[in-house]
């Protein structure tokens, strides 16, 4: 049996999605079943196992506190969720005998590299974000061997507010959008990370580690949002003629600082799965042509 915490968010929904599709055994709770507090997650834990009458093999964090921006004002929730929440359910996958499946983030970067980003890298997060995202990461390790950290970035998905999203909606209703071309990155479907996790649950037998999964590729906002134009305009999803402009970091000041670069190496869990990911655009455009997509 498999639980999955923050089921509601953009990546558990449709995790969710995908595991009632190929009908895995799961239950998903969201924050009424509150990550920094230990005891309730053991009750629960301990009530589903119960009624169940089956073990939790698998432990799936999609839940965390992922307000980039505000994060920068409200350390302490941003560390209660996104840290001492991991270190509760890596203790409760110890005692059950599960395994932790844990999302986390390119923002454990500062942005400063000039390669695809190892696994092995050393972690330099610049952000409130980014720190609390890191610090997860360390108590899931110090506190179980069972632990698969998954690094994913620029997700977007058909459940939650996003990038994509995002600049639908705006490239609808303006004549122009400024959109910065001076990082680089990986956008990344929720239904390639999805799959990854369903695959991870489904073979039981991947080797426990920190793996990278985002689609194939690099680009920028700036060209990402241009291909969400060229694809929004192709399936009807835009129908207005907007001006796409670039500018740079410094000309579009936000509160927490974003890595320059961060495209991640994802050889090992294409080795480890024996899958080849989506390159990006192939991605995206699947994502902008599905009948689930719905700008809110
Ligand atoms: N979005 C991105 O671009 C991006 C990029 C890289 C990595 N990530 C990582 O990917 C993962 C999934 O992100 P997402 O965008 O799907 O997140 P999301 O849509 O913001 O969903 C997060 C979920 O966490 C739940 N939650 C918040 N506080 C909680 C608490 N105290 N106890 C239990 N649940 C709580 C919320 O549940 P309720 O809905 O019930 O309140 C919410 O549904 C996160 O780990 C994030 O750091 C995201």
């Amino acid at each position: 049996m498999i639980w999955v915490l923050g089921c509601r968010g953009m990546l558990g929904s449709q995790l969710c999605e995908l595991f009632q599709k190929n009908k895995l055994s799961y239950t998903g709770t969201g924050s009424e079943v509150d990550v920094t507090d230990f005891s309730e997650l053991e009750n629960f834990a301990d009530k589903l196992e119960s009624s169940s009458g089956s073990k939790i093999d698998f432990i799936v964090n999609c839940s965390a506190y992922t307000a980039v921006d505000k994060a920068e004002d409200e350390k302490e929730s941003a560390q209660k969720i996104n840290s001492a929440g991991p270190f509760n359910l890596a203790r409760i996958a110890e005692k059950k005998g599960a395994a932790i499946i844990h999302i986390s983030t390119d923002y454990v970067f500062d942005g400063n590299a000039i390669q695809p980003i190892l696994e092995t890298e050393k972690k330099s997060p610049a952000s409130v974000y980014g720190k609390t995202k890191a610090s997860g990461e360390d108590n899931i390790i110090s506190s179980t061997q069972r632990y698969y950290i998954l690094r994913t970035a620029w997700l977007y998905g058909f459940y939650g507010k996003n990038f994509v999203y995002t600049m639908t909606k705006a490239m609808n209703s303006r004549e122009s959008v400024k959109v910065v071309c001076d990082q680089k990155g990986t956008p990344t479907n929720c239904s390639t990370l999805a799959q990854v996790i369903f695959e991870i649950c489904s073979k039981k037998t991947v080797p426990y580690g920190i793996y990278n999964v985002t689609d194939a590729g690099q680009t920028t906002w700036f060209d990402f949002c241009r291909e969400i134009y060229s694809l929004g305009t192709k399936y009807g999803r835009i129908s207005n003629n907007c001006a796409i402009n670039s500018c740079t970091t410094d000309e579009y000041p936000v509160k927490a600082k974003r890595p320059a670069y961060s495209v991640l190496d994802t050889s090992k869990i294409q080795s480890a799965l024996n899958i080849k990911l989506p390159d990006w655009k192939l991605s995206l455009e699947d994502f902008i042509k599905d009948e689930r997509f719905s700008v809110k």
